[in-house]
Protein backbone atom coordinates (compact mmCIF):
# COMPACT_ATOMS: atom_id res chain seq x y z
CA UNK A 1 0.00 0.00 0.00
CA UNK A 2 1.37 3.61 -0.66
CA UNK A 3 2.01 5.67 1.90
CA UNK A 4 -0.35 8.40 0.99
CA UNK A 5 -3.24 6.15 2.19
CA UNK A 6 -1.67 6.26 6.10
CA UNK A 7 -1.25 9.62 5.44
CA UNK A 8 -4.73 10.31 4.88
CA UNK A 9 -5.71 8.20 7.65
CA UNK A 10 -3.17 10.14 9.80
CA UNK A 11 -5.10 13.25 8.85
CA UNK A 12 -8.42 11.78 9.15
CA UNK A 13 -7.19 11.32 12.55
CA UNK A 14 -6.10 14.80 13.68
CA UNK A 15 -9.44 16.27 12.32
CA UNK A 16 -10.75 14.63 15.54
CA UNK A 17 -8.02 16.00 18.02
CA UNK A 18 -7.51 19.36 19.40
CA UNK A 19 -4.37 21.16 17.92
CA UNK A 20 -2.42 21.17 21.70
CA UNK A 21 -2.89 17.24 22.07
CA UNK A 22 -0.11 14.70 21.07
CA UNK A 23 -1.53 10.89 19.91
CA UNK A 24 0.90 8.63 20.57
CA UNK A 25 0.56 4.66 19.87
CA UNK A 26 2.72 2.02 20.27
CA UNK A 27 3.19 -1.29 18.35
CA UNK A 28 2.55 -4.91 19.69
CA UNK A 29 5.28 -5.77 21.92
CA UNK A 30 7.28 -9.50 21.30
CA UNK A 31 6.03 -12.34 22.97
CA UNK A 32 8.37 -14.79 23.85
CA UNK A 33 7.69 -18.44 22.95
CA UNK A 34 10.60 -20.36 24.85
CA UNK A 35 14.57 -19.39 25.33
CA UNK A 36 15.59 -16.58 22.90
CA UNK A 37 12.51 -17.90 20.31
CA UNK A 38 9.40 -15.31 19.73
CA UNK A 39 5.71 -15.74 18.76
CA UNK A 40 5.73 -14.76 15.17
CA UNK A 41 5.27 -10.61 15.36
CA UNK A 42 2.47 -9.44 14.63
CA UNK A 43 2.20 -5.02 14.22
CA UNK A 44 -0.61 -3.66 16.54
CA UNK A 45 -3.34 -3.12 14.37
CA UNK A 46 -4.16 0.79 15.15
CA UNK A 47 -0.01 0.71 15.23
CA UNK A 48 -0.45 -0.18 11.37
CA UNK A 49 -3.30 1.24 10.47
CA UNK A 50 -1.64 4.54 11.06
CA UNK A 51 1.81 4.02 9.33
CA UNK A 52 1.67 0.59 7.49
CA UNK A 53 5.30 -0.14 10.01
CA UNK A 54 5.24 -3.66 10.42
CA UNK A 55 8.59 -3.74 12.62
CA UNK A 56 8.78 -4.66 16.33
CA UNK A 57 10.28 -1.60 18.56
CA UNK A 58 8.14 1.06 17.19
CA UNK A 59 6.25 3.91 18.37
CA UNK A 60 4.29 6.38 16.14
CA UNK A 61 3.68 10.07 17.20
CA UNK A 62 1.10 12.57 16.08
CA UNK A 63 1.77 16.26 17.39
CA UNK A 64 -0.47 18.10 15.25
CA UNK A 65 1.36 21.29 14.23
CA UNK A 66 5.21 20.26 15.50
CA UNK A 67 7.54 22.85 13.62
CA UNK A 68 9.45 20.09 12.19
CA UNK A 69 6.36 17.95 10.63
CA UNK A 70 4.02 16.11 12.70
CA UNK A 71 4.85 12.43 12.20
CA UNK A 72 7.03 11.19 13.88
CA UNK A 73 8.34 7.60 14.26
CA UNK A 74 10.79 5.76 16.60
CA UNK A 75 11.92 2.66 15.50
CA UNK A 76 15.38 0.15 14.96
CA UNK A 77 18.32 2.20 13.39
CA UNK A 78 19.89 -0.03 11.16
CA UNK A 79 22.46 -2.15 12.23
CA UNK A 80 24.25 -4.65 10.19
CA UNK A 81 25.17 -7.25 12.37
CA UNK A 82 21.67 -7.25 13.59
CA UNK A 83 20.26 -7.32 10.49
CA UNK A 84 22.46 -10.26 9.73
CA UNK A 85 21.02 -12.60 12.59
CA UNK A 86 16.99 -11.05 12.79
CA UNK A 87 16.25 -9.55 9.12
CA UNK A 88 16.42 -6.27 7.53
CA UNK A 89 15.24 -2.82 9.12
CA UNK A 90 14.14 0.27 7.55
CA UNK A 91 16.12 2.64 9.57
CA UNK A 92 15.85 6.12 10.83
CA UNK A 93 15.78 6.84 7.00
CA UNK A 94 13.74 4.55 5.70
CA UNK A 95 11.18 5.39 8.18
CA UNK A 96 11.13 9.11 6.57
CA UNK A 97 11.62 7.94 3.00
CA UNK A 98 8.95 4.84 2.98
CA UNK A 99 6.77 5.65 5.54
CA UNK A 100 6.36 9.57 5.70
CA UNK A 101 7.71 9.94 8.81
CA UNK A 102 8.80 13.53 8.77
CA UNK A 103 11.42 12.97 11.70
CA UNK A 104 12.56 9.39 13.00
CA UNK A 105 14.27 8.82 16.02
CA UNK A 106 16.35 5.69 17.31
CA UNK A 107 14.03 3.73 19.64
CA UNK A 108 16.21 3.50 22.67
CA UNK A 109 16.14 7.36 22.15
CA UNK A 110 12.74 7.34 22.79
CA UNK A 111 12.82 8.19 27.08
CA UNK A 112 15.04 11.40 26.27
CA UNK A 113 12.84 12.79 23.27
CA UNK A 114 9.43 11.79 23.72
CA UNK A 115 9.27 13.21 27.25
CA UNK A 116 9.84 17.02 25.37
CA UNK A 117 7.48 16.36 23.08
CA UNK A 118 5.02 15.75 25.71
CA UNK A 119 5.56 18.79 27.48
CA UNK A 120 3.06 21.69 26.94
CA UNK A 121 0.69 19.36 25.46
CA UNK A 122 -2.78 19.30 26.76
CA UNK A 123 -4.06 16.13 25.83
CA UNK A 124 -2.23 12.80 25.45
CA UNK A 125 -4.43 10.29 22.92
CA UNK A 126 -3.22 6.95 23.38
CA UNK A 127 -4.71 2.97 23.10
CA UNK A 128 -5.07 2.99 27.06
CA UNK A 129 -4.86 -0.31 28.89
CA UNK A 130 -3.26 -2.14 25.56
CA UNK A 131 0.09 -2.53 26.66
CA UNK A 132 0.49 -2.41 30.54
CA UNK A 133 4.22 -1.60 30.05
CA UNK A 134 4.10 1.31 27.61
CA UNK A 135 1.15 2.85 29.63
CA UNK A 136 3.17 2.63 33.15
CA UNK A 137 5.66 4.13 30.46
CA UNK A 138 4.06 6.83 29.62
CA UNK A 139 2.70 7.85 33.38
CA UNK A 140 6.14 7.73 34.54
CA UNK A 141 7.25 10.44 31.80
CA UNK A 142 4.41 12.51 32.74
CA UNK A 143 5.74 12.86 36.40
CA UNK A 144 8.88 12.86 34.86
CA UNK A 145 8.13 16.22 33.45
CA UNK A 146 5.81 17.14 36.72
CA UNK A 147 8.75 17.16 38.43
CA UNK A 148 10.13 20.38 36.59
CA UNK A 149 6.84 22.48 37.07
CA UNK A 150 9.19 24.86 39.34
CA UNK A 151 11.32 25.99 35.47
CA UNK A 152 8.08 26.24 34.35
CA UNK A 153 7.08 23.06 32.85
CA UNK A 154 3.75 21.49 31.89
CA UNK A 155 2.55 18.15 32.00
CA UNK A 156 -0.09 16.91 30.02
CA UNK A 157 -3.64 17.41 32.31
CA UNK A 158 -5.15 14.37 30.62
CA UNK A 159 -4.98 10.73 28.95
CA UNK A 160 -8.03 9.57 26.27
CA UNK A 161 -8.40 6.26 25.51
CA UNK A 162 -7.79 6.68 21.51
CA UNK A 163 -10.29 4.07 20.54
CA UNK A 164 -13.12 5.91 20.89
CA UNK A 165 -12.31 7.83 17.94
CA UNK A 166 -9.70 5.56 16.08
CA UNK A 167 -12.04 2.78 16.33
CA UNK A 168 -14.80 4.58 14.90
CA UNK A 169 -12.93 5.31 11.88
CA UNK A 170 -11.76 1.82 11.61
CA UNK A 171 -15.00 0.68 11.06
CA UNK A 172 -15.62 2.33 8.20
CA UNK A 173 -13.70 0.66 5.61
CA UNK A 174 -12.28 2.20 2.55
CA UNK A 175 -11.74 1.39 -0.93
CA UNK A 176 -8.37 0.42 -0.41
CA UNK A 177 -9.41 -1.92 2.42
CA UNK A 178 -12.27 -3.38 1.23
CA UNK A 179 -9.69 -4.29 -1.75
CA UNK A 180 -7.56 -6.23 0.40
CA UNK A 181 -10.53 -7.85 2.35
CA UNK A 182 -11.90 -8.82 -0.87
CA UNK A 183 -8.54 -10.37 -1.55
CA UNK A 184 -8.19 -12.11 2.42
CA UNK A 185 -11.73 -13.47 1.22
CA UNK A 186 -10.74 -14.95 -2.04
CA UNK A 187 -7.74 -16.83 -0.87
CA UNK A 188 -9.36 -18.22 2.21
CA UNK A 189 -12.30 -19.44 0.20
CA UNK A 190 -9.51 -21.15 -1.70
CA UNK A 191 -8.17 -23.06 1.13
CA UNK A 192 -11.80 -24.28 2.10
CA UNK A 193 -12.55 -24.90 -1.23
CA UNK A 194 -9.20 -27.53 -1.29
CA UNK A 195 -9.90 -28.92 2.44
CA UNK A 196 -12.69 -30.50 0.77
CA UNK A 197 -11.24 -31.95 -2.00
CA UNK A 198 -8.66 -33.50 -0.35
CA UNK A 199 -10.59 -34.60 2.77
CA UNK A 200 -10.91 -38.09 3.37
CA UNK A 201 -12.16 -40.57 6.57
CA UNK A 202 -8.87 -41.82 7.94
CA UNK A 203 -7.06 -38.55 7.86
CA UNK A 204 -6.30 -36.36 10.86
CA UNK A 205 -8.09 -32.85 11.24
CA UNK A 206 -4.64 -31.09 11.18
CA UNK A 207 -4.00 -32.95 7.77
CA UNK A 208 -6.85 -31.48 6.40
CA UNK A 209 -6.03 -28.10 8.19
CA UNK A 210 -2.21 -28.04 6.18
CA UNK A 211 -3.83 -28.58 2.70
CA UNK A 212 -5.96 -25.64 3.27
CA UNK A 213 -3.23 -23.71 5.02
CA UNK A 214 -0.88 -24.26 2.05
CA UNK A 215 -3.90 -23.17 -0.41
CA UNK A 216 -3.43 -19.69 2.17
CA UNK A 217 -0.14 -19.37 1.75
CA UNK A 218 -0.13 -20.33 -2.13
CA UNK A 219 -2.65 -17.39 -2.80
CA UNK A 220 -0.21 -14.95 -1.10
CA UNK A 221 -1.72 -14.58 2.25
CA UNK A 222 1.67 -15.12 5.23
CA UNK A 223 -0.13 -15.77 8.53
CA UNK A 224 -3.74 -16.69 9.17
CA UNK A 225 -6.22 -14.05 11.00
CA UNK A 226 -6.51 -16.70 13.75
CA UNK A 227 -5.89 -20.39 14.53
CA UNK A 228 -7.94 -22.39 12.16
CA UNK A 229 -10.96 -24.46 14.19
CA UNK A 230 -10.91 -27.92 12.13
CA UNK A 231 -13.09 -29.96 13.89
CA UNK A 232 -14.58 -33.66 12.97
CA UNK A 233 -17.78 -35.22 14.74
CA UNK A 234 -18.14 -34.09 17.97
CA UNK A 235 -15.52 -31.45 18.49
CA UNK A 236 -17.86 -29.09 15.98
CA UNK A 237 -20.07 -28.68 18.94
CA UNK A 238 -16.68 -27.00 20.93
CA UNK A 239 -17.22 -23.88 19.40
CA UNK A 240 -13.25 -22.49 19.16
CA UNK A 241 -11.98 -26.21 18.99
CA UNK A 242 -7.89 -25.64 18.16
CA UNK A 243 -6.68 -29.08 18.86
CA UNK A 244 -7.34 -30.38 15.22
CA UNK A 245 -5.87 -33.68 16.20
CA UNK A 246 -8.51 -36.29 15.67
CA UNK A 247 -8.86 -38.95 13.42
CA UNK A 248 -11.64 -38.42 11.22
CA UNK A 249 -14.67 -40.36 10.66
CA UNK A 250 -16.94 -41.53 7.72
CA UNK A 251 -20.38 -40.87 8.73
CA UNK A 252 -19.21 -37.09 10.84
CA UNK A 253 -19.24 -33.40 9.35
CA UNK A 254 -16.21 -31.50 9.62
CA UNK A 255 -16.81 -28.00 10.70
CA UNK A 256 -13.86 -25.54 9.91
CA UNK A 257 -13.52 -21.95 10.83
CA UNK A 258 -10.57 -20.43 9.12
CA UNK A 259 -9.59 -17.37 7.47
CA UNK A 260 -6.14 -16.29 5.67
CA UNK A 261 -4.83 -12.53 7.03
CA UNK A 262 -3.79 -10.39 3.91
CA UNK A 263 -1.64 -7.50 4.72
CA UNK A 264 -3.07 -7.35 8.20
CA UNK A 265 -6.76 -7.83 7.16
CA UNK A 266 -8.79 -10.91 8.04
CA UNK A 267 -11.21 -13.09 6.23
CA UNK A 268 -13.24 -15.18 8.48
CA UNK A 269 -14.94 -18.48 6.97
CA UNK A 270 -16.71 -21.48 8.39
CA UNK A 271 -18.02 -23.75 6.46
CA UNK A 272 -19.35 -27.55 7.33
CA UNK A 273 -19.15 -31.02 5.04
CA UNK A 274 -19.74 -34.74 5.37
CA UNK A 275 -16.60 -36.04 5.93
CA UNK A 276 -17.63 -39.35 3.37
CA UNK A 277 -18.53 -36.46 0.78
CA UNK A 278 -22.14 -37.06 1.31
CA UNK A 279 -24.71 -36.01 4.03
CA UNK A 280 -26.62 -38.13 6.10
CA UNK A 281 -30.44 -37.17 6.38
CA UNK A 282 -30.39 -35.86 9.57
CA UNK A 283 -27.18 -33.83 8.64
CA UNK A 284 -28.86 -32.60 5.80
CA UNK A 285 -31.55 -31.30 7.55
CA UNK A 286 -29.97 -29.47 9.99
CA UNK A 287 -27.13 -27.96 7.53
CA UNK A 288 -30.03 -26.78 5.32
CA UNK A 289 -31.84 -25.39 8.76
CA UNK A 290 -28.63 -22.87 9.05
CA UNK A 291 -28.14 -22.22 5.13
CA UNK A 292 -31.81 -20.76 5.54
CA UNK A 293 -30.83 -18.93 8.30
CA UNK A 294 -27.90 -17.45 7.50
CA UNK A 295 -30.28 -16.43 3.65
CA UNK A 296 -32.81 -14.75 5.83
CA UNK A 297 -30.28 -12.89 7.61
CA UNK A 298 -28.43 -11.53 4.79
CA UNK A 299 -31.99 -9.97 3.58
CA UNK A 300 -31.20 -7.65 6.81
CA UNK A 301 -27.73 -6.69 5.95
CA UNK A 302 -28.19 -3.47 4.14
CA UNK A 303 -28.21 -0.09 5.72
CA UNK A 304 -30.97 0.93 7.37
CA UNK A 305 -31.36 -2.40 9.09
CA UNK A 306 -29.91 -2.10 12.45
CA UNK A 307 -27.32 -4.63 14.13
CA UNK A 308 -29.92 -6.69 15.86
CA UNK A 309 -31.86 -7.84 12.95
CA UNK A 310 -29.89 -9.74 10.96
CA UNK A 311 -29.32 -12.08 14.06
CA UNK A 312 -32.94 -11.92 15.07
CA UNK A 313 -33.73 -13.49 11.43
CA UNK A 314 -30.94 -15.97 11.74
CA UNK A 315 -32.66 -16.69 15.53
CA UNK A 316 -35.88 -16.67 14.13
CA UNK A 317 -35.34 -19.00 11.35
CA UNK A 318 -33.14 -21.74 13.94
CA UNK A 319 -35.38 -21.68 16.22
CA UNK A 320 -38.52 -22.59 13.81
CA UNK A 321 -36.33 -25.42 12.28
CA UNK A 322 -35.86 -26.73 15.47
CA UNK A 323 -39.54 -27.05 16.57
CA UNK A 324 -40.09 -28.81 13.00
CA UNK A 325 -37.66 -31.26 13.41
CA UNK A 326 -38.92 -31.68 16.84
CA UNK A 327 -35.45 -30.67 19.04
CA UNK A 328 -37.60 -27.78 20.55
CA UNK A 329 -40.63 -28.15 22.16
CA UNK A 330 -44.03 -24.87 22.04
CA UNK A 331 -44.93 -22.58 20.14
CA UNK A 332 -42.25 -19.96 18.26
CA UNK A 333 -43.31 -17.28 20.89
CA UNK A 334 -42.48 -19.17 23.70
CA UNK A 335 -39.38 -20.92 21.93
CA UNK A 336 -38.08 -16.90 21.50
CA UNK A 337 -39.26 -15.62 24.51
CA UNK A 338 -37.31 -18.62 26.63
CA UNK A 339 -34.44 -18.55 24.52
CA UNK A 340 -35.01 -22.45 24.88
CA UNK A 341 -32.74 -22.18 21.23
CA UNK A 342 -29.65 -21.26 23.31
CA UNK A 343 -29.03 -24.98 23.77
CA UNK A 344 -28.24 -25.48 20.27
CA UNK A 345 -27.77 -21.82 18.72
CA UNK A 346 -25.62 -20.14 22.21
CA UNK A 347 -23.54 -17.49 20.28
CA UNK A 348 -24.60 -13.92 18.67
CA UNK A 349 -24.78 -14.10 14.71
CA UNK A 350 -22.04 -11.86 13.91
CA UNK A 351 -19.13 -9.92 14.53
CA UNK A 352 -17.35 -6.86 13.41
CA UNK A 353 -14.23 -7.80 10.57
CA UNK A 354 -10.84 -6.37 9.65
CA UNK A 355 -7.90 -6.10 10.45
CA UNK A 356 -9.16 -7.54 13.37
CA UNK A 357 -10.52 -11.20 13.35
CA UNK A 358 -12.77 -9.69 15.70
CA UNK A 359 -12.87 -6.46 14.83
CA UNK A 360 -13.27 -2.67 17.03
CA UNK A 361 -16.41 -0.40 16.63
CA UNK A 362 -18.78 0.04 19.08
CA UNK A 363 -21.99 -2.37 18.29
CA UNK A 364 -24.22 0.34 20.31
CA UNK A 365 -25.30 4.03 19.90
CA UNK A 366 -27.03 4.92 23.11
CA UNK A 367 -28.20 1.83 24.47
CA UNK A 368 -29.48 0.24 20.92
CA UNK A 369 -27.95 -1.76 18.55
CA UNK A 370 -26.65 0.52 15.61
CA UNK A 371 -28.08 1.28 12.13
CA UNK A 372 -25.90 -0.83 9.52
CA UNK A 373 -24.16 1.55 7.04
CA UNK A 374 -22.30 1.46 3.97
CA UNK A 375 -18.28 0.57 4.55
CA UNK A 376 -19.02 -1.46 7.53
CA UNK A 377 -17.68 -5.57 6.73
CA UNK A 378 -18.70 -8.05 8.94
CA UNK A 379 -19.81 -12.14 9.58
CA UNK A 380 -22.84 -13.51 8.73
CA UNK A 381 -22.24 -16.73 11.00
CA UNK A 382 -25.22 -19.13 12.17
CA UNK A 383 -25.29 -22.45 13.67
CA UNK A 384 -26.55 -25.50 15.26
CA UNK A 385 -24.54 -27.75 17.42
CA UNK A 386 -25.92 -30.66 19.01
CA UNK A 387 -23.62 -32.16 21.64
CA UNK A 388 -23.78 -35.92 23.25
CA UNK A 389 -25.16 -34.16 26.26
CA UNK A 390 -28.35 -32.24 24.48
CA UNK A 391 -31.75 -32.71 25.50
CA UNK A 392 -32.33 -33.95 21.18
CA UNK A 393 -33.41 -37.22 20.32
CA UNK A 394 -29.79 -39.66 19.27
CA UNK A 395 -29.79 -39.63 15.89
CA UNK A 396 -29.10 -35.94 15.94
CA UNK A 397 -25.67 -35.91 18.61
CA UNK A 398 -22.36 -34.67 17.57
CA UNK A 399 -24.13 -32.33 14.76
CA UNK A 400 -22.04 -29.45 14.70
CA UNK A 401 -22.67 -26.84 11.89
CA UNK A 402 -21.34 -22.79 11.37
CA UNK A 403 -21.74 -21.10 7.93
CA UNK A 404 -20.09 -18.36 8.00
CA UNK A 405 -19.29 -15.96 5.31
CA UNK A 406 -17.96 -12.07 5.38
CA UNK A 407 -20.37 -9.43 3.84
CA UNK A 408 -19.79 -5.94 2.84
CA UNK A 409 -22.35 -3.37 3.27
CA UNK A 410 -22.52 -1.28 0.71
CA UNK A 411 -24.80 2.14 -0.55
CA UNK A 412 -27.15 -0.12 -2.22
CA UNK A 413 -27.63 -3.88 -0.93
CA UNK A 414 -23.95 -5.99 0.43
CA UNK A 415 -21.27 -7.87 -0.92
CA UNK A 416 -20.37 -11.39 0.24
CA UNK A 417 -16.93 -11.05 0.19
CA UNK A 418 -16.36 -15.19 0.61
CA UNK A 419 -18.94 -16.53 -1.86
CA UNK A 420 -16.09 -17.87 -3.74
CA UNK A 421 -16.30 -20.91 -0.76
CA UNK A 422 -19.32 -23.49 -1.71
CA UNK A 423 -21.90 -23.79 0.48
CA UNK A 424 -25.20 -25.39 -1.28
CA UNK A 425 -25.15 -29.26 0.15
CA UNK A 426 -25.30 -29.99 -4.23
CA UNK A 427 -21.92 -27.83 -4.87
CA UNK A 428 -20.06 -29.56 -1.43
CA UNK A 429 -21.51 -33.07 -2.88
CA UNK A 430 -20.04 -32.36 -6.39
CA UNK A 431 -16.91 -31.10 -5.07
CA UNK A 432 -16.48 -33.99 -2.60
CA UNK A 433 -17.30 -37.02 -5.03
CA UNK A 434 -14.90 -39.41 -5.84
N1 LIG B 1 -13.33 -17.50 14.01
C1 LIG B 1 -13.92 -17.00 15.18
C2 LIG B 1 -15.26 -16.50 14.89
O1 LIG B 1 -15.89 -16.95 13.96
O2 LIG B 1 -15.73 -15.62 15.53
MN1 LIG C 1 -15.05 -17.86 12.23
MN1 LIG D 1 -16.50 -15.14 13.03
Amino acid sequence: MNKEIYARRRAELINQVGDNDIVIVATAPEQSRNGDVFFQFRPDSDFYYLSGFSEPEAVLVISPGREQGEFVLFCREKDPFREMWDGRRAGLEGAMEHYGADDAFPFEDMHEILPGMMEEKEKIFTTVGRYPDFDSQLLSWMNQIKQEVRRGKHAPYEIVDLNHILHEQRLFKRSDEINLMRKAGKMSALGHQKAMQVCRPGMYEYQVQAEMECEFRRAGSHYNAYPSIVAGGENACILHYVENNAVLKSGDLLLIDAGAEYQCYAADISRTFPVNGKFSPEQKTLYEIVLAAQQASFEKCQAGYSWGDYHEAAVAVITQGLLDEGLLKGSLDEALETKSYTEFYMHRTGHWLGMDVHDVGDYQLDGNWRELEPGMVFTVEPGIYVSASSSADERWHNIGIRIEDNILVQKDGYENLTELAPKSVADIEALMAP
